[in-house]
């Protein structure tokens, strides 16, 4: 099968190692010559790591490589089967380049955009067959990460669907199928994992101030919680601007809806430029004199916190649901493969039990009188069964 790759950057450089591993024949396209030297460089490192790992060996290193070839010309991809678009997220600068791929690939040729924030249904309206265009949205590191969201737009043909599944699968990748809405399953459904442990701190609920009051709600949601890594630990590895900006984006693309809005304290460090490890402060201070924040490790606090993170997470999942977005499996498999949560929130919904559920998030309105904190009305008739 042959895969055409354009943009390798962070994303492209991961989506081609995946195709060539799998054994297609990938050829990568950049504006740019010097990234497609980089990204040539980098799966070289990448591959030379695998090997001292002894994961793969030379022959497995040299037979990837040489499944990839590195075009300058758009006009190369012409004889792909798959294209997937991996360029800068600008709606305007992806249309162009589809429309102009459009001119030059097979009527066959299904075209796929990896964006996580764009509308899917608006870039297939620059093509001229609409149908045989798709979202395949992959998570950072690609060759790592299980998951892979496929989005058809609606004008999506149910054979280009199909098709994009299979294809994917067989990479090896876990697949869910979201509707085309902001943020897709995964970059909704974990809003409330940042968005309300800011509102915990902003609210003072851990009585200590920053970074200690990060520290314990990063302390409850690993160790009482399960998470891998708290909120702020991900902010900062993800970096601080690009996670300001995805939920600002989600809320935008809601109609503001309240339950989105972003956090002052994100917006004020990303304006500072404390974009987490990579600008060596965040959440956190990083680098050799870096102090460690001490959390308060206590339990009953503790476990207020990941309590009313859990039940927010939920209720975004239950909503995920009640709109049709994506199905009960598929929600609870995309947050256990794509952000490695302990447990699929519907799984965890199940173990509190959903009267609980709902009276946890009937008590939140309560006290707030915010619409931040209304319960989803799928998750009270799941109650009353
Ligand atoms: P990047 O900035 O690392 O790479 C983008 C590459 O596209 C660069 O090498 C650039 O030279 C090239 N490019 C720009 N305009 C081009 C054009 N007109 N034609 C050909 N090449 C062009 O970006 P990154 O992070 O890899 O993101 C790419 C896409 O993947 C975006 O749509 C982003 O939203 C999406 N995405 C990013 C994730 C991430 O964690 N970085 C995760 C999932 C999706």
């Amino acid at each position: 099968m042959k895969v055409g790759v354009i943009g390798c950057g962070t994303m492209g450089s991961g989506i081609a190692q995946i195709a060539s591993t799998s054994s297609c024949a990938v050829k990568v396209y950049d504006v740019n010559a010097e990234a497609l030297e980089k990204s040539k460089i980098k799966l070289d490192k990448i591959l030379a790591r695998l090997i001292e790992k002894g994961r793969i060996d030379l022959g497995e290193k040299n037979r990837i490589e040489s499944n990839i070839s590195y075009v300058n010309d758009l006009a190369d991809l012409s004889d792909s089967d798959l294209v997937i678009e991996a360029i800068v997220e600008n709606k305007d600068i992806k249309k162009k380049v589809f429309a102009e791929l459009e001119s030059l690939v097979s009527d066959n040729c299904i075209l796929a955009s990896n964006t996580s924030s764009l509308s899917i249904t608006s870039i297939a309206a620059a093509c001229k067959k609409p149908e045989r265009f798709i979202g395949i949205h992959f998570f950072n590191p690609a060759p790592l990460m299980k998951l892979v969201e496929i989005i058809p737009a609606i004008q999506t043909s149910p054979d280009c669907t199909q098709r994009s599944l299979e294809i994917i699968q067989s990479w090896g990748k876990q697949t869910v199928l979201a509707k085309d809405t902001p943020g897709f399953i995964v970059n909704k459904v974990a809003r409330p994992f940042y968005s309300e442990a800011l509102r915990i701190f902003e609210e003072g609920i851990t009585k200590q101030n920053p970074p200690e009051a990060f520290a314990t709600i990063d302390w409850a949601m690993t160790e009482l919680g399960g998470f891998r890594m708290g909120p702020s630990t991900l902010m900062d590895f993800i970096g601080n601007d690009i996670n300001y900006t995805v939920t600002e984006t989600v809320w935008k693309s809601f109609y503001y809806d309240p339950k989105y809005k972003p956090a002052f304290t994100q917006k004020r460090l990303s304006e500072a430029g404390y974009h987490g490890r990579k600008s060596g402060r965040g959440y956190y201070q990083y680098g050799e004199n870096a102090v460690k924040a001490e959390a308060n490790k206590d339990d009953c606090l503790g476990q207020e916190i990941v309590d009313r993170i859990i039940i927010m997470l939920i209720n975004e999942a239950a909503d995920t649901l009640h709109f049709n977005i994506a199905s009960m499996e598929d929600i609870d498999k995309a947050m256990t493969t794509g952000v490695n949560y302990p447990k699929g929130l519907f799984k965890w919904a199940d173990e509190i039990g959903i009267d609980e559920c709902v009276s946890r998030m009937d008590t939140l309105y309560e006290y707030y009188h915010e619409d931040r904190y209304r319960c989803c009305p799928l998750l009270r008739d799941m109650s009353k069964k």
